[in-house]
């Protein structure tokens, strides 16, 4: 929800830009960590989904660890001086110049996705004279259910190690004298809102936590990923339940003394807390279709291009509904962007009040992975950026 000083100021500055509400992102840090509190918990941001500045800065005070999946986001985080005892690296692809400066910053974990990286982190390790810590990230083959471009735990994925390989892979660790081997890693997806999928997962871990047990491994670590959706559809219903999200963990994991839970999220966190204001360049009246042509197109939010994602949309003008009681939302519209590409389009067959140019549009919920994907293709103007007043 936007305050009528928020739009008085947004009526003000140059359009589009990110919107960040600072009261709110540090109400939801404060949530999770309270959640994350009752069973000791350690929560590491997943990066990834955003690494602004003063985004990043109120994580950490949050006593937040950092997950981070290249190079620049490890240098990032203890730049900016997360803890680097809370760091941990995970990534198919991890180049040797990655990993040795993850070895020079001494991090907590690297998350390690294949055979052949654990031979690589091994001999580069050798090299230094350190031993790395390590986690082997493990396909469970477990259907997050939720979008395919977005999910990760399935055999059909790239990402970790598949069941199948486990005896090499526990080979391999017993000849490498430079890795500390701590635990087991998971992360099977994003926007996961069906939280019956977590249950499978623990089951799986459970599986997986006596495999290794059974081979005279000790498991320190089990870090369960992230993925924890947010309502795209009620933006205004805005912190998620953390307590029932880790519930789950508490009942359905079996955690032995001496183990640690960990999880990497991201979305949750952020993802509420920001919207893409933009102004409305044309209005295209058609005899089938209405078109809206807003100044922010797919270069500012990819993910309604890339995945067909659903981000509400509201006209946040002054005297529009969202400011009145008027409810006769009558015209239904295709809401583009001014890109060459087909499908730089937010939303198509929106139902919104009748819309001019020069009104406000809020496209909502576009904290995670919005500003952080954003490109100048088309040679368009970085993104601009403003924050809520007094935080
Ligand atoms: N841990 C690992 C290893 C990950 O790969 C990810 C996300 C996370 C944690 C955090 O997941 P979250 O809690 O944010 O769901 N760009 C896509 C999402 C890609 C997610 C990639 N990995 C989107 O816009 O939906």
């Amino acid at each position: 929800m936007f305050s009528n000083k928020d739009l008085g100021r947004f009526e003000q500055l140059e359009t589009p830009f990110y919107y960040y509400d600072l009261a709110l992102l540090q109400n939801t840090l404060a949530a999770c960590a309270s959640a994350a509190k009752v069973y000791n918990f350690h929560v590491h941001y997943a990066m990834k989904a955003n690494f602004n500045q003063r985004v990043l800065e109120k994580i950490k005070a949050t006593g937040f660890g950092a997950d981070c999946v290249s190079g620049g986001e490890v240098n990032k985080a203890i730049e900016l001086g997360f803890d680097k005892n809370q760091v941990v690296f995970a990534g198919v692809g991890k180049s040797d110049k990655e990993i040795k400066d993850a070895l020079d910053h001494d991090i907590f974990c690297f998350n390690v996705e294949s055979i052949q990286e654990l031979g690589v982190i091994n001999d580069l390790a050798a090299h230094k004279g350190k031993k790395a810590k390590v986690a082997i990230r493990i396909n469970p083959n477990v259907d997050a259910h939720t979008h395919h471009n977005i999910t990760t735990g399935l055999d059909e994925n790239k990402f970790g190690i598949n069941s199948w390989d486990l005896t090499d892979c526990a080979e391999m660790l017993k000849q490498c004298d430079h890795l500390e081997f701590i635990g087991i890693h998971f992360h099977i997806g994003s926007q996961i809102t069906n939280l019956d999928v977590y249950k499978n997962l623990c089951v799986r871990v459970n599986e997986f936590a006596t495999w290794f047990e059974d081979r005279g491994f000790m498991i320190k670590v089990l870090n369960v990923g992230g993925g924890l959706g947010i309502d795209y559809h009620h933006p205004d219903q805005q912190i998620p339940d953390f307590t029932a999200y880790f519930n789950i963990f508490h009942e359905f994991l079996q955690v032995r003394p001496n183990q640690e839970v960990h999880f990497e999220l991201g979305r949750a966190l952020v993802g509420q807390c920001s919207s893409l204001i933009s102004s409305v360049l044309y209005v295209k009246n058609g005899k089938k279709k209405n078109f809206i042509i807003l100044d922010a197109g797919m270069t500012e939010l990819m993910r309604p291009a890339l995945y067909q994602a659903y981000h509400k949309i509201d006209n946040i003008s002054k005297d529009s509904v969202y400011n009145t009681d008027f409810v006769d939302k009558d015209v239904k519209y295709d809401v583009v962007g001014p890109i060459c590409e087909s499908t730089d389009c937010f939303g198509k067959e929106v139902e919104l009040q009748k819309t001019h140019r020069g009104d406000l549009i809020a496209i909502r919920s576009t904290g995670a992975y919005g500003e952080v994907m954003a490109s100048r293709y088309n040679l368009r103007e970085a993104v601009n950026v403003v924050f809520s007043e007094g935080q």
